[in-house]
């Protein structure tokens, strides 16, 4: 159960404050059970997610401090473009302050009513801004990556059949774009192989539509190319990038996953007249085309973050650290999802916890035990976030997967806390029968996992809802 260790030195520290379990106790109930409302310096180990939260290195620091802030044509902006360029090889090269704008933009720009557009599996801020402008988002991942235990080396790839049957009975009128996101971040951070990229580029090539990526996770879907997929062993990860983007017409990016910055992102396309629209655009909501909503000190750390992310040790490193943890759990038999992603590893609650319902929000349990017990924060993917009630007869309709993501900020974490994250899911596991289930007691009518209060059931509450 080796990995590579830190090829990193530690310069700055930031303190992490250990408070009481009585303290985090009193922190949770008062934020109702709701993650989302505990304060982050009440936190020992923060895995709510992986975007934003780099720690960004000496030199994107030292970026900083030559930071243009010139209002039109700043230096930093053509260095990022030319980074851009070369490692994406689009033509046009748009900045935003992170990824849902450049979604935001293309998505205003080129969808109208009643279009569709085909994904591996749409993100939920992509799901969202397709669906702004009354057009539906399509998942059509393989079927492989719907199944939380299928060994399947590309469980992100997309079906290139079921693109093909779409695209025929939709016809090119109604589907401007295909997308593939790279990792599969919703299907649980899984990749894409350059053969399933070139299938489909081949469908759209011949229903005459142009393929978009969603490039949040780019370093990290090329580096399991580079370790999985025959004949690119001794190609380098910048090298397969270049080849993945080339059967695209352009790309959304939130560089706040493989860009190494806490802010930052863009949209890079070929296409001069799309392009032309959406600066426009650009310029009434975000900015002026060579800052896009950042200050240009920030393009500075987003174009030395993307050159840094291609590194070959902090890849095998990053990835290593997120496989180790899946490792330490199913050597301890917890119930995760496998292989294991790039980014985070997901815990089947259901399986974890059979003794609670999923009409009980096992998942949400399991997040709240482990701040309660042990300080670290973790995200509930199930019925908490995607359960919905009944418009009829007001009964919990829950999804298929309960799970709960343990994602892994990049750089900031040594080996010690993720053994610590790993000892602590364990132990829980090893007293599972102790977790109760939860109630909602306030619910918004959307998006209610971010705003929901809930209250832990007692037993004799919990004995008779199992037992109904
Ligand atoms: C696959 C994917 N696409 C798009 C986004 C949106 O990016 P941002 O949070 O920068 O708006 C995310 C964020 O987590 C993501 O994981």
């Amino acid at each position: 159960m080796r990995f590579p260790a830190e090829p990193f030195r530690i310069k700055v520290v930031e303190p992490l404050r250990r408070v009481s379990r009585e303290e985090r106790e009193r922190r949770i109930a008062k934020a109702g059970l709701k993650i989302f409302a505990v304060p982050a310096d009440s936190i020992y180990v923060d895995l709510l997610t992986d975007s934003g939260t780099s720690a960004m290195s000496d030199h994107q620091w030292a970026g900083l401090m030559v930071g243009d802030e010139s209002y039109a044509g700043n230096r930093n902006y053509f260095q990022f473009e030319s980074t851009v360029r070369d490692l994406f090889g689009y033509r046009h090269v748009i900045p935003t302050h992170q990824g849902r704008m450049a979604e935001n933009l293309l998505f205003s720009t080129v969808l109208k009513k009643g279009d569709v557009v085909p994904n591996n599996i749409h993100f939920d801020t992509t799901r969202a801004n397709v669906e702004h402008q009354g057009a539906e988002a399509r998942d059509l991942v393989i079927d492989e990556g719907l199944d939380p235990q299928a060994l399947h080396p590309f469980k992100g790839n997309l079906d290139p059949a079921k693109l093909d049957r779409a695209l025929a009975e939709l016809g090119r009128e109604r589907v401007p774009l295909v997308m593939i996101t790279v990792t599969n971040n919703s299907g649980g951070g899984q990749p894409v192989s350059i053969a399933n990229v070139r299938a489909v580029r081949e469908v759209c090539h011949r229903h005459r539509v142009p393929l978009f990526f969603d490039a949040c996770r780019f370093a990290e879907n090329c580096w399991f190319i580079q370790q999985r997929e025959p004949g690119f062993a001794g190609k380098s990860v910048a090298e397969i990038a270049r080849e993945m983007f080339s059967y695209g017409d352009g790309c959304t990016m939130s560089a706040k996953k493989d860009g190494l910055v806490n802010i930052g992102g863009f949209l890079a396309l070929n296409d001069a007249e799309w392009a032309e629209r959406i600066t426009n655009l650009l310029i009434l909501v975000e900015g002026f085309p060579t800052y896009g909503g950042l200050a240009g000190r920030d393009l500075e750390a987003m174009s030395r973050g993307l050159r840094e992310v291609l590194d070959e040790d902090y890849l095998a490193f990053r990835i290593g650290q997120v496989a180790h943890l899946g490792e330490l759990l199913l050597h301890a038999g917890l119930p995760i999802v496998t292989p294991v992603g790039g980014h985070a590893v997901y815990i089947d609650a259901l399986r974890m916890l059979p003794h609670i319902p999923q009409s009980q929000f096992p998942g949400q349990a399991l997040v709240v035990a482990l701040y309660r017990e042990y300080g670290i924060r973790a995200v509930e993917v199930g019925s908490l976030m995607f359960g919905h009630r009944d418009a009829v007869t007001g009964e919990i309709v829950c999804p298929k997967l309960e799970l709960v993501r343990l994602a892994i900020p990049r750089r900031v974490y040594t080996t010690e806390h993720i053994r610590y994250v790993a000892e602590s899911v364990i132990q829980l596991y090893r007293e599972a029968d102790r977790l109760r289930g939860l109630r909602i007691t306030y619910e918004a009518p959307v998006l209610r996992h971010f705003t929901a209060r809930l209250e832990e059931l007692n037993d004799v509450e919990a004995a008779s809802a199992t037992s109904r």
